[in-house]
């Protein structure tokens, strides 16, 4: 999740831009970049700050286009930060998302004697609009035809030192806003850098272009017909804009479930060779082949994501797997050789105790490999190979779109894992297909999302709460509570629910609410007659349940359903009602759900 800002207009353009780009920060910190037209491009690595230092305050120049990167191709170094340029220095671009068939246009570019000066997907889009402005096009109909070759997702603003007034946006599963002001227009990726100058504003759809010039723009279709569509006024505060329009960017970051699936996955599944692809793990792929063993460690969320991956990796890939926690990792005598692979998930990369496991895991011989959502954070660099979640940011302190992103990442290990072991065509042919599933399933529990504030707000008034699930959402169940009590200070347990009888069933009664995981899988039977205990006890229990089972009714009223799918996934459908139980519970007794007290959102010291 990068962000994009262009200005055109009569005031300073560098200091206009700059602001806008503070605005933005919280889309991602790897590196900053800006284009003047008079004055070429200025990078840096790091947030604004750093690029801050480059541009001269007294500089005059009206238009530009600036950038903030959350890295997904290529380091964060100057070279690969924004804005990218073409041979001539004229076209510069600067580009949210990521263009899938950047590989075939670079070759095809190479080829017609281009010369690339950086490892990102971007750069392409600047060369692409080089070539066409040579073939004679003025720099509008040069932008369409370079849109109409690329394919994937973008928010883009494209700008060109021989038209300096114009600037070019686009989107495409990106998203990009218009803002329209008195002889001033801009392009960003939210409202939140514009909302100084104007508040009218125009949301781009996917598939279109604009142009805006200081005195006008222009919509089009990228096919080219002209779009008409009113603006709109916001009173959104640039707070607001930034979590778009969510009261909280926790909320804001669970909405996210679907997009944050679909970037997890991208260019990753092969549907006809049944195969993940995951070019983070090249290098080791032929060790990886020969492992015996699987340690995965982690802290917190990113732990019980890990429990979710001892259960796949087990069934589905047949490799022996023990999950960790950081914290205890580092203390004990691990036995490992190099026959075993340490896996670390985190979403910082920067969580002390997971750092040190795997420092111990190199000592001792073992392969290391990440799932980080980071990069070039300190876990990334020290494994020896990973694979990245692009899930962006998560700035809420309680994680939700990183935990959903981990496991789908832990899918595809699997898949790879898998493969190059015993995993049938039909097994790998199911996983693919459910995975692809994933994103809208997710979105029809997040229309649901009333029904389950209403739940939280039922349920508010509770001391205690007791999560309970079995088999893959046993962690689940963890994790449920851990985000329970992690921003409405309630106390919550997550409990197997077959070890209810051998204690936590004692505390049970009518003041003690149960949230019990109890999708229609291969423990439904189990986990049902466990509810009938609890039920027994006058125990209150709320229950997440697979579309169309009635038969829960007889148990428990209180049900928020889910939709069905293969066993190793439906964790990521029952956490999300979790995520959002816990979300509205913390926000109706009023507390700050983005800064829960006394924790910091990464844990850099032990
Ligand atoms: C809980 C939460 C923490 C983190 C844990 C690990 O909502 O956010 O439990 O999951 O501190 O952090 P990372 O994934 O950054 O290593």
């Amino acid at each position: 999740m990068c962000g994009i800002f262009a200005y055109t207009g009569k005031k300073q353009a560098g200091v206009t831009l700059l602001d806008g780009l503070t605005s933005l920060e919280y889309r991602g910190y790897d590196s900053a970049g800006i284009f003047l037209p008079e004055r070429g491009g200025i990078r840096a690595v790091g947030a604004v700050g750093n690029l801050k230092k480059k541009i001269p305050t007294d500089f005059e120049g009206h238009s530009g286009i600036a950038h903030l990167r959350w890295a997904t191709h290529g380091e964060p170094t100057e070279d690969n930060a924004h804005p990218h340029r073409d041979c001539t220095s004229d076209v510069w671009v600067v580009h949210n998302g990521i263009i899938e068939n950047w590989k075939e246009l670079k070759r095809d570019l190479e080829s017609r004697g281009h010369v690339f000066l950086s490892e990102t997907d971007t750069e392409v889009m600047a060369h692409l609009v080089e070539q066409e402005l040579s073939d004679g096009k003025d720099f509008e109909s040069a932008a369409r035809a370079a849109l109409g070759r690329i394919r994937g997702t973008y928010g883009m603003a494209i700008q060109s030192r021989a038209e300096p007034d114009v600037i070019v946006g686009a989107r495409m599963g990106a998203p990009v806003v218009l803002g329209l002001g008195d002889g001033e227009n801009f392009i960003a990726s939210d409202p939140s850098p514009i909302l100084k100058h104007t508040r009218t504003v125009l949301f781009l759809e996917d598939g279109e272009m604009a142009v805006i010039r200081p005195n006008s723009y222009k919509i089009f279709k990228l096919g080219g017909d002209t779009v008409e569509r009113a603006a709109q006024e916001v009173d959104w505060s640039p707070e607001e804009a930034q979590k778009g329009g969510y009261e909280h960017f926790m909320l804001k970051e669970i909405m996210e479930g679907p997009e944050v699936i679909k970037n997890t996955l991208r260019g990753r599944l092969m549907f006809e060779e049944g195969m993940a692809k995951l070019g983070g793990l090249e290098s080791v792929k032929d060790e990886l082949a020969k492992i015996e063993r699987i340690i995965i460690v982690g802290c917190g969320t990113a732990y019980y994501a890990g429990l979710v991956g001892e259960y796949m990796l087990e069934e589905h890939a047949g490799i022996p797997v023990e999950v960790e926690l950081g914290s205890e990792f580092r203390y004990r005598k691990p036995v490992l050789n190099q026959k075993t692979m340490l896996l670390a998930i985190s979403q910082s990369g920067e969580t002390a105790d997971t750092l040190e496991a795997i420092r111990e895991g190199k000592r001792k011989g073992a392969i290391t490999v990440g799932i980080v959502n980071t990069v070039g954070s300190t876990i990334a660099r020290e494994t020896d190979a990973g694979v990245y979640n692009h899930a962006g940011p998560e700035i809420g302190v309680a994680s939700t779109k990183a935990l959903v992103s981990q496991i789908t990442a832990l899918a595809l290990l699997t898949l790879f894992l898998g493969r190059q072991r015993k995993m049938s065509d039909s097994d790998a042919e199911e996983i693919i297909s459910q995975l692809s599933l994933l994103p809208e399933k997710v979105q029809k529990i997040l229309d649901n999302k009333a029904a389950i504030e209403a739940m939280a707000a039922k349920y508010s008034d509770s001391r205690d709460f007791l999560y309970i699930g079995r088999k893959y959402n046993y962690p689940i169940a963890f994790e449920g509570a851990l985000k329970l009590k992690e921003i409405s200070y309630i106390h919550a347990e997550g409990c197997g629910a077959g070890e209810m009888k051998h204690g936590p069933l004692a505390m049970i009664d009518e003041k003690f609410p149960t949230m019990a995981i109890a999708p229609s899988d291969t423990v439904y039977e189990k986990l049902a007659s466990n509810i009938q205990e609890i039920r027994a006890r006058r125990g209150p229990v709320v229950a997440v349940a697979t579309e169309g089972n009635d038969d829960i009714l007889s148990y428990t009223k209180d049900v928020i359903y889910v939709p069905e799918t293969i066993e190793m996934l439906q964790p990521i459908l029952s956490v999300v009602p979790l995520q959002l139980f816990a979300y509205y519970l913390a926000h109706a007794k009023g507390f700050n759900v983005d800064r829960p007290r006394n924790l910091a959102k990464s844990v850099t010291v032990e």
